[in-house]
């Protein structure tokens, strides 16, 4: 039987037993992220009585060790699942999904450690799973997708990373979540994995900007994200700074020791970019002609010093605690604007 866009007889992936909304809510992610080039799969979602019968058999027939306890333990909550809906004379649903012909990106090394050695030991598949996985963790992310971690992500043999169990969190798990940085789910990725998405960073950084400004564009923000100093990633000015490549800038340091602060477990947070920016502040090289009463004049913080007594055309170095694209002038007394030096400013925080 044809089922929505699948053929008669074509293999798919079914999932039983969530809500119908939660399903919707799925097949909406998949959408956005087709819409965004990322790998995805195609949803249906159909009404079905869930049959017990059927259930073990297919389940026995796919048990694996590793699934062995989870199917037992599936076939009690499905059993006492089934049978609210039965009372309240109500189907349960079904997603069905295309078939993704992977691996568990949190099993991939215990179980098939060959295709991950070749992925990473291949140049191209390398990047391919360094921009997916970047492209993963960034739309779990803004989506709020809840448990976005090793173990609802896939792994092909090109090495695309799919994102599965697609879960949105509503206002109460956003609460915690705006407080997590990069990595909400409860298992940690391999090092090696996030190495590779940091060389991706590295090497294709306007690419990977030009993913966040379009991810920006797409309908799938979760309502309940912050965009604060948790979570900066999304900002304009950021967004700008990753385009430009400036690796030396606080904000490219902080993206990626928010890639590499990858936690395990509950309670762990990491530092906002706020906290973080002091320990990136670089000292600003000053070519200035200015006088002990001349003022810099900028957004950050006050200075707790003017400007050192220089000779005209000496450089001299004040400690600044700003940020990479901010206005830095030079003024007089009376205000009087004396030289703007904010390429000065780029130019030395790029060294
Ligand atoms: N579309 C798919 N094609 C192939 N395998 C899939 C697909 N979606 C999920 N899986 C595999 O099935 C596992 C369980 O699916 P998941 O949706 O995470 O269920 P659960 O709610 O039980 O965690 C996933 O970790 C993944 O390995
Ligand atoms: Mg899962």
């Amino acid at each position: 039987m044809q089922v929505g866009p699948f053929a008669k007889e074509s293999r798919v992936f079914v999932k039983i037993g969530e809500t119908r909304e939660r399903n919707y809510q799925s097949g909406f992610m998949y959408d956005c992220m087709r819409q965004l080039k990322m790998p995805n799969v195609k949803t249906y979602v159909v009404a079905v009585i869930w049959d017990e019968t059927q259930w073990k058999k297919h389940s026995e027939a796919n048990v694996t060790p590793k699934t062995n306890t989870w199917s037992n333990s599936m076939l009690v909550k499905m059993r006492a699942k089934a049978l609210k809906y039965v009372k309240m004379n109500l189907h349960m649903s079904m997603q069905v999904c295309e078939l993704f012909k992977g691996i568990r990106i949190g099993w991939v090394k215990e179980l098939h450690p060959k295709i991950i050695i070749e992925i990473l030991q291949n140049p191209i598949k390398r990047n391919t799973f360094g921009k997916t996985l970047f492209e993963m963790i960034f739309f779990a992310v803004y989506a709020g997708v809840i448990d976005s971690g090793p173990f609802n992500s896939m792994l092909n043999s090109d090495g695309q990373v799919l994102l599965v169990d697609i879960n949105i969190g509503d206002e109460s798990a956003m609460l915690v979540y705006n407080t997590k940085g990069l990595y909400r789910a409860s298992k940690k990725f391999d090092e090696k994995h996030i190495s590779a998405v940091i060389s991706y960073v590295n090497t294709h950084f306007a690419e990977a900007a030009d993913f966040l400004a379009r991810l920006k564009e797409s309908a799938c923000k979760n309502p309940y994200l912050l965009l604060d100093s948790m979570c900066p990633f999304f900002n304009d000015d950021n967004v700008e700074l990753l385009r430009s490549g400036q690796k030396t800038s606080p904000y490219f340091k902080f993206l990626t020791a928010s890639l590499l602060f990858n936690p395990c477990g509950k309670g762990a947070s990491p530092p906002s970019f706020e906290a973080t920016r002091a320990v990136f502040t670089i000292p600003m090289l000053l070519l200035c002609s200015g006088t002990s009463r001349d003022n810099i004049d900028y957004p950050g913080p006050p200075l707790t010093s003017k400007v050192p007594v220089v000779p005209r055309k000496v450089m001299c170095i004040v400690h600044l605690k700003a940020k990479t694209h901010d206005r830095i002038t030079l003024r007089n007394q009376g205000g009087k604007e004396l030289g703007d030096h904010t390429k000065h400013f780029l130019a030395f925080s790029a060294i």
